[in-house]
């Protein structure tokens, strides 16, 4: 029994892990037109349906002991007109129902649940397009590990943070031992794992299956924009950078394309509205997808960015769509360009990287190997595992909205 559920003993179990006792103390409950209202006292009032009461009930029944997730099926049920007990002492609503199951449900919980609020999960941080001069937030990775050690997490809720609203975030002062990006990864979530392997080293090598792995100057890109589902959040952690150049720079795609969509209306809505082809191929894989250079949604708002020069395939469009295409494709490379959006950095050893490859561009530029070594270690991982993160760690939160 954790602290919370000691303080309030007699509390209905709704097998929630997320906190529900801040919730206002219930004064009174009726039924009316198959429609529960319970009175609150800070003025509220919540109305579920019966159909909705039965379907959330807790019980050992309803809801798996362990996993707490739904056995009951609402086929089964006979919902009927059942009765009404209300203990607001206890923050409890019991119903009992025609067929004698009764169902015990905790009122700051169903506050949480009034039908429309969407109040019961804490809100992510919304993306905001970077305020220029943009630098990002630097976490160290002292204090965040000190805390993730003590089972404490604001660091790393800061981290998760700066990652939702910025797409981009830097973690500094890190060791600088093999591997630590995995480590650091794996307790976030699993890794998303690609043809470039779960993990993978970025250095120069000999027979390179991409740009990546070369010493040469990497355009402003966005990971992977042939696969179906590019990779949600790159970290790239530093262990060497002593080579002379590999100067590491950003930029918020959403900014760029927002610049676009005021300054040259007709080629954002090209680019947002023409699906060209990516692909990668080499002697084993042939990963391709066909999607617009700007992804947008179904209220025209910018939700992702394919950009990636290197494995752009052959352009397929309509002979006389072609030259515009590429002309709106140029004035969106050019924006890219403009300082305004850069943020340039030089990685140093144990400095971790982490960015939206949806959102935020990445490159870096040519780097000698002759006069030092360059090693960064990256992975993957998926959008769902930052939310959850953020969602475990503000349950510690007294107030998480
Ligand atoms: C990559 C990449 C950047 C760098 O591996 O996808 O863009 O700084 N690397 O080497
Ligand atoms: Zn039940
Ligand atoms: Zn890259």
């Amino acid at each position: 029994m954790n602290n919370r559920s000691a303080q309030h003993p007699r509390r209905p179990v709704m097998k929630e892990h997320a906190n529900h006792e801040q919730a206002p103390a219930p004064c009174h409950a009726s039924l009316n037109n198959e429609v529960v209202t319970i009175y609150f006292d800070d003025d509220q009032t919540g109305q579920w349906p019966l159909v909705w009461l039965r379907d959330h009930c807790p019980c050992d029944t309803c809801r798996h002991v362990h996993s707490h997730e739904r056995l009951f099926s609402l086929l089964d049920a006979d919902i009927g007109t059942p009765s009404l007990t209300l203990v607001p002492d206890m923050y409890q609503l019991t119903i009992n129902w025609p067929d004698g199951h009764r169902s015990a449900l905790d009122t700051g919980w169903l506050y949480q649940r009034r039908p429309g609020q969407h109040d019961f999960l804490p809100a992510l941080p919304a993306a905001r397009p970077w305020q220029l001069p943009f630098s990002p937030r630097r976490i160290t990775h002292e204090t965040l590990m000190a805390e993730r050690d003590r089972g404490q997490g604001a660091g790393e809720r800061q981290w998760l943070q700066a990652l939702m609203r910025d797409g981009l975030v830097l973690l500094d002062q890190g060791p600088t031992t093999p591997d630590e990006v995995i480590r650091f990864a794996t307790h976030i979530g699993p890794l998303r794992d690609t043809n470039f392997g779960a993990r993978f080293d970025v250095v120069s090598k000999p027979t390179p299956n991409n740009a990546a792995y070369t010493a040469l100057e990497l355009e402003l890109h966005i990971d992977l924009p042939n696969w179906h589902q590019p990779p949600d959040i790159q970290l790239l952690y530093c262990l060497e950078n002593d080579a002379q150049g590999g100067g590491s720079t950003f930029a918020d795609g959403y900014a760029v394309a927002e610049d676009l969509r005021i300054h040259a209306p007709e080629a954002f809505r090209r680019l947002a509205d023409t699906p060209i082809d990516f692909r990668f191929q080499d002697s084993e894989q042939d990963i391709t997808f066909r999607a617009p250079v700007i992804g947008v949604d179904h209220q025209d708002k910018v939700t992702e960015i394919r950009f990636n020069n290197w494995i752009r395939d052959a352009l397929d469009l309509p002979l006389e769509e072609i030259t515009l295409w590429y002309e709106a494709y140029l004035a969106f490379w050019q924006r890219l360009k403009n300082p305004l959006f850069r943020h340039e950095l030089a990685l140093a050893p144990g400095q971790m990287i982490a960015f939206d490859n949806r959102r935020v561009l990445h490159g870096r530029s040519a780097f000698n190997p002759e006069t030092g070594r360059r090693h960064l270690q990256g992975c993957y991982l998926d959008r769902d595992m930052i939310h959850s993160r953020f969602r475990v760690l503000s349950r510690a939160c007294e107030h998480t909205r």
